[in-house]
């Protein structure tokens, strides 16, 4: 069974994050050395519905390795969720000669790659985003680069806030989970932190904190809404006429999934790429690459896709005692 994949495929699917570049390179280039075919599918699953699909060398991701989105491109694809689509989606890497494939993506993007899987293409996933919502893994590709961006802006919103001695709601990536919301919670030492996960929607109690903050002489403060609680404008708004402070919305957006990855984005992605492409060599399929307890490892897709991951109670409560 070792060793009798000929052609492998890569994509990124889903949303795109800072290092994807760095896992197709390190894709390409591992499965090169291993005198494997190497194609690369355009627009995620989109692309491989319409054969977009590539020849690649080593030449072909030259001077990537420091570059933030996607070569590849990516897209969300609603005809590859049809079993129809997943039909065309197989018979279409059969007829490139793609005998194996390693899709750079989320959740989402790993349940395409399991139907693969079951159609018989050996298939394996690289977790690739922003919001560290993958369980099987504690880290995600794109996740380092996202939280020091947004962290850098919110530095700088703090600074405005802190001399106009008003209150900034600064909406964060994230719309089911609040790691980003989190972390920069954490590291901006914000003095309120909604997360999706935890928000009880008790608007007074904030309210209260900030009248309260404001009477122990805080000039600013700060609050990290991740976007599955959103409407931060409107939060502005009443937060405003409640408590008097003067009070704006920040919502950070896309530019959280831009700019040149960090190097543990690029160390780590580097590792999974290759990682993906031995898992292929040695006959696997059906598997996703993860990093747990220090090291690199992997997952039946479906194990994976039934794991659960939440936000830790204790980093949660640390950051609410530092905030005080
Ligand atoms: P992510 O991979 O970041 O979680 P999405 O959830 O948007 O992003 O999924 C990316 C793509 O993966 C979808 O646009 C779709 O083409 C494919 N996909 C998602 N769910 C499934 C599914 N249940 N079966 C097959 N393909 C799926
Ligand atoms: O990739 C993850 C993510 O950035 C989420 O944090 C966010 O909710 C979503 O993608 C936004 O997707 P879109 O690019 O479709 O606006």
């Amino acid at each position: 069974m070792a060793n009798q994949i000929s052609t492998i495929g890569v994509l990124t699917s889903g949303g795109d994050a800072p290092g994807m570049n760095a896992a197709i390179r390190a894709v390409v280039r591992s499965a090169l050395i291993k005198e494997k075919k190497v194609k690369g599918i355009m627009r995620g699953y989109q692309g491989m519905l319409e054969e977009e699909i590539v020849d690649m060398d080593a030449h072909s991701v030259s001077d990537i390795i420091q570059r933030g989105g996607t070569i590849l491109g990516t897209a969300r694809c609603t005809d590859f969720t049809t079993p129809e689509g997943q039909k065309r989606g197989a018979d279409i890497c059969k007829k490139h000669g793609i005998d194996g494939l390693v899709v750079i993506g989320g959740d989402g993007s790993f349940r395409g790659a399991q139907k693969l899987a079951h159609l018989g293409i050996n298939t394996i996933g690289v977790p690739g985003t922003i919001d560290l919502d993958i369980a099987c893994t504690e880290y995600t590709i794109g996740f380092d680069t996202a939280v020091n961006t947004a962290m850098d802006a919110i530095d700088k919103v703090r600074d405005t806030s802190t001399s106009h001695e008003r209150c900034s709601i600064i909406e964060v990536m994230g719309r089911h989970a609040g790691y980003i919301a989190l972390w920069c919670g954490i590291a901006n030492g914000a003095e309120d932190i909604l997360l999706p996960e935890r928000y009880d929607h008790d608007e007074q109690r904030l309210i209260n904190h900030i009248i309260d903050s404001r009477r122990k002489g805080k000039k600013h403060h700060i609050i990290i809404n991740a976007e599955g609680i959103g409407h931060s404008t409107s939060m502005a708004k009443r937060i405003e006429a409640a408590t008097g402070m003067e009070t704006r919305a920040t919502i950070l957006g896309h530019m959280q999934r831009g700019g040149s990855p960090t190097c543990k984005d690029r160390v780590y992605a580097s590792i999974m790429g290759a990682y993906a492409v031995d898992l292929l060599c040695e006959g696997k399929s059906n598997r996703v690459v993860a990093y747990k307890d220090g090291e690199y490892v992997d997952f039946e897709i479906d194990e994976a896709l039934a794991m659960k991951k939440d936000i830790s109670d204790y980093q949660y409560n640390v950051s609410k005692l530092l905030s005080r």
